[in-house]
């Protein structure tokens, strides 16, 4: 696995996966930097996904993790950031590929939406999975 620098954010939406998560960085010695929200009371998504991926986008960090109610605010706007490949998974296969083929530098999952272990699994395939390179750069490369 790559060394990893894992920025992660969430609204109040997320909020529980966003702890669960932490806890799996923690088990696993996985640097990581939590920008919010620290409390379940209501905040807006707009502005955690634009901290996170201004983070990712600058190097600060290599991967990014944004979770809401359903993960789509939040990969709307961290995708209007240059530099930024967001993706939002509901599966493991999803997971794997956006790093495999599109180089996803942010994973987006929506907590309201699947179960607790399936985001876990997601995180877990998402983090350990490489970009292949080779053609897949090639059509990366013509995002930028
Ligand atoms: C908050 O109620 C909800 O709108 C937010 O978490 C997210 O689902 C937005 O996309």
């Amino acid at each position: 696995m790559e060394d990893l620098k894992v920025v992660i954010g969430s609204d109040h939406g997320g909020f529980h996966y966003k702890e669960t998560v932490i806890d799996y960085l923690k088990a696993r010695n996985i640097e990581f930097y939590d920008v919010g929200t620290y409390t379940r009371e209501s905040c807006d998504y707009p502005v955690i996904a634009n901290d996170v991926a201004g983070r990712v986008a600058s190097g600060e960090f290599n991967r990014g993790i944004l979770i809401c109610g359903t993960g789509i605010g939040m990969s709307i706007v961290a995708n209007k950031v240059k530099g930024i490949r967001a993706a939002l998974c509901g599966d493991t296969y999803s997971a794997r590929v956006s790093r495999a083929h599109n180089n996803a530098n942010i994973l987006c999952l929506g907590e309201r939406v699947i179960g607790e272990h399936l985001a876990l699994d997601i995180v877990d395939i998402w983090l350990k999975t490489g970009f292949e390179g080779g053609r897949h750069k090639r059509r990366v490369d013509m995002i930028e």
